[in-house]
């Protein structure tokens, strides 16, 4: 099976830096994995050329009207954009998003024929007192009637930007957890501080079918380099 290999180039880019992303990556990548960078939102009209997919990273709760900044669901659509990225631990921070909020973007999305990514994950606080498994259960609450198969993220908020992964025994309790809600097929990925020099054990050892990239997928030829490493 092949991998989903995501970059989440956040709120960085420009036209011109996302253009010479593109053509570098284009140059190294001759993986046979699913490759998708989620752009800033000015940019998703952009075309990755060659295998590389679009994803958006957030999309309105709201379909259309007076939600002045929002962006909906039909717009990142009109855009052919295949991934949205929802539930990022940044937007539920920053922007104050519930678990209520995540699955109302999940359903606008999948009747809009855009595959969504959820991300979930545990702070270090929550790690430390033990509670990193009831949290998850909490996080997938609304999406244990879903029947047809789900992409989650599985971030560690303390792994993102830290440099600090988990032990792959912490990441595979995690993963069993989280397939433990679901009688379908559930994808994986796992999330936080990815980079080509980790990219190659976390893919071929553990039971997760894919990455999300931070700051290494700004990087053209890091991010290629972790598209073949497996
Ligand atoms: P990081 O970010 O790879 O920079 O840790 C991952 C993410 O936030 O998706």
């Amino acid at each position: 099976m092949p991998k989903l290999i995501a970059a989440n180039f956040k709120m960085n880019g420009s036209f011109s830096f996302i253009e010479e992303w593109f053509n570098a990556f284009n140059k190294e990548d001759a993986s046979s994995n699913e490759v998708i960078v989620a752009l800033p939102a000015p940019y998703l009209g952009m075309s990755g050329n060659g295998n590389v997919k679009i994803s958006a990273q957030n999309v309105s709760t709201k379909e259309s009207g007076a939600y002045t900044s929002q962006i909906s669901v039909s717009m990142i659509a009109d855009n052919n954009v295949s991934y949205c990225i929802i539930g990022h631990s940044e937007a539920r921070e920053y922007l104050n998003e519930s678990n209520e909020d995540i699955k109302a973007k999940y359903d606008l999305l999948i009747e809009n024929k855009v595959k969504p990514i959820v991300c979930i994950g545990e702070s270090l606080e929550t790690r430390e007192s033990n509670e990193t498994f009831d949290f998850i259960t909490k996080q997938l609450e609304h999406f244990k009637n879903i029947e047809d198969e789900i992409t989650f993220a599985y971030e560690p908020i303390w792994a993102i930007g830290t440099g600090l992964v988990p032990s792959d025994d912490d990441i595979e309790q995690v993963v069993k957890h989280i397939r433990s809600h679901f009688s379908q097929t559930v994808k994986i990925l796992y999330g936080g501080s990815v980079k080509g020099e980790n990219a190659s054990n976390l893919l071929n050892n553990l039971d997760i079918d894919g990455v999300l990239v931070g700051g290494a997928s700004l990087n053209p030829q890091e991010f290629a380099k972790i598209a073949q490493s497996c």
